[in-house]
Parts: C-alpha cells; sequence; structure tokens
C-alpha cells in the first residue's frame, strides 16, 4: 500500500511538472488570470509533495503555509476565473464547464476541503515505510488521525478529478 502511494506521488508530481512547462503566450485576460492561479498551485503541491517523499525535509508549517495558498485559490476564487462565455480554445479549459457548472464548482469546492484537510494533517508526517496493516491484537482497527502523507495524495486526487473531465490535454 505504502510502495502504491509513493507510486502515486511520484506520477503526480512528473505530471504536474509537465504541466508546469505548458506556457502559453496566446492567452490574454481571464484566460490567462487563471492558468496563472493553476500554475500557482503546481508550486504549491511540487514542495508538498516533495516533503512527503522524504526529498525535502519535512516542515509542518511549511506545509499549513502551502496548503493555505491553495486552499485560497479553490473554491469562488476558482470558480469565478470561468465566467460564461469565457471559453478560450488557446487554453486547456473544456467547454465542458459550463455545461456542467455544477460538477465544477462542486469540485473547486471540494479542493478547499481538500488542501484544509493537509493542513489539519500537517502535525503527522508520514509514518515509516514499514507501518503495514493495522494489526488487530495491537489495538488495530482503531480509526487514526490521516497523516500528512495521505491528505497530500488525497490533494492531488482533488486536482486530478477535475482535470480529469475538464482539462483538455491532461496529464496528472
Ligand atoms: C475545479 C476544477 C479544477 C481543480 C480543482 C484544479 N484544476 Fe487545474 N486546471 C483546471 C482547468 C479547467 C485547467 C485548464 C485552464 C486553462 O487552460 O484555461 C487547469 C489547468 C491546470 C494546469 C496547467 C496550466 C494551465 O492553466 O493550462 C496546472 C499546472 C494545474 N491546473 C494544476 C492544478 C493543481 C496543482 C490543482 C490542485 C491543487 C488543480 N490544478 C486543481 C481545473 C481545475
Amino acid at each position: 500500500m505504502k510502495r502504491m502511494m509513493i507510486g502515486v506521488l511520484m506520477l503526480f508530481a512528473g505530471g504536474l511538472a509537465a504541466g508546469a512547462t505548458y506556457a502559453d503566450e496566446n492567452l490574454t485576460g481571464v484566460a490567462k488570470e487563471r492558468h496563472d492561479l493553476m500554475e500557482g498551485m503546481a508550486g504549491a503541491i511540487e514542495p508538498m509533495a516533495a516533503m512527503v517523499r522524504g526529498l525535502q525535509p519535512y516542515d509542518a508549517d511549511r506545509m499549513r503555509e502551502l496548503a493555505a495558498t491553495i486552499a485560497a485559490s479553490g473554491g469562488d476564487a476558482l470558480t469565478s476565473l470561468f465566467p460564461e462565455g469565457s471559453h478560450d480554445p488557446a487554453g486547456e479549459a473544456l467547454p465542458a464547464i459550463w455545461e456542467d457548472w455544477d460538477r465544477f464548482a462542486t469540485l473547486a469546492a471540494n479542493l478547499v476541503d481538500a488542501a484544509n484537510a493537509v493542513a489539519e494533517a500537517a502535525d503527522n508526517p508520514p509514518g515509516p515505510p514499514s507501518a503495514g496493516p493495522p494489526d488487530p491484537a495491537a489495538g488495530g482497527g482503531e480509526p487514526q488521525a490521516m497523516d500528512a502523507g495521505m491528505a497530500v495524495i488525497q490533494l492531488g486526487m482533488s486536482c486530478g478529478a477535475c482535470h480529469d473531465d475538464f482539462r483538455a490535454e491532461d496529464d496528472s
């Protein structure tokens, strides 16, 4: 399970890096603003993933700051950059956004919850790789506080859930 989770994180970080190299000088106005918002979120989640993978020293305060950056970029801050009629063929935003607005807005709101969950889990760094399944004899099965590694994975899945349906050339 742990190995799978790390695999997910690696894929995820690779996909984001590919996304971050996508720079389109043809974007203007609100299409440029949302591109910049997304790039800002990629710039926040990359160090989060690096910390939970042990590639950077784990720092709970930094984790909380990065989570706050993403939380502030979700919800209305995100949806307000996708006004009706703003489809721009030069960007990657699909027309489906405006055909299924409620779902798009729900996914934008879910992103805030997922980012807040990372902030809440920030004091629980990812455990040792040998953690394994819960041992019933040792009181396993008790609800455990989510660790920051799992919270960051869920945050990444929250990005991907929206990109799956609403972003062209999805690579995250
Ligand atoms: C509610 C939907 C939604 C969520 C949630 C979301 N994105 Fe996006 N993202 C989009 C859309 C739509 C585009 C395409 C925007 C465009 O090209 O105009 C995009 C594009 C991007 C891009 C490419 C830059 C660009 O604009 O072309 C990156 C990088 C990115 N997102 C990162 C993230 C990260 C990281 C997260 C999570 C922390 C995230 N996104 C969450 C909808 C979302």
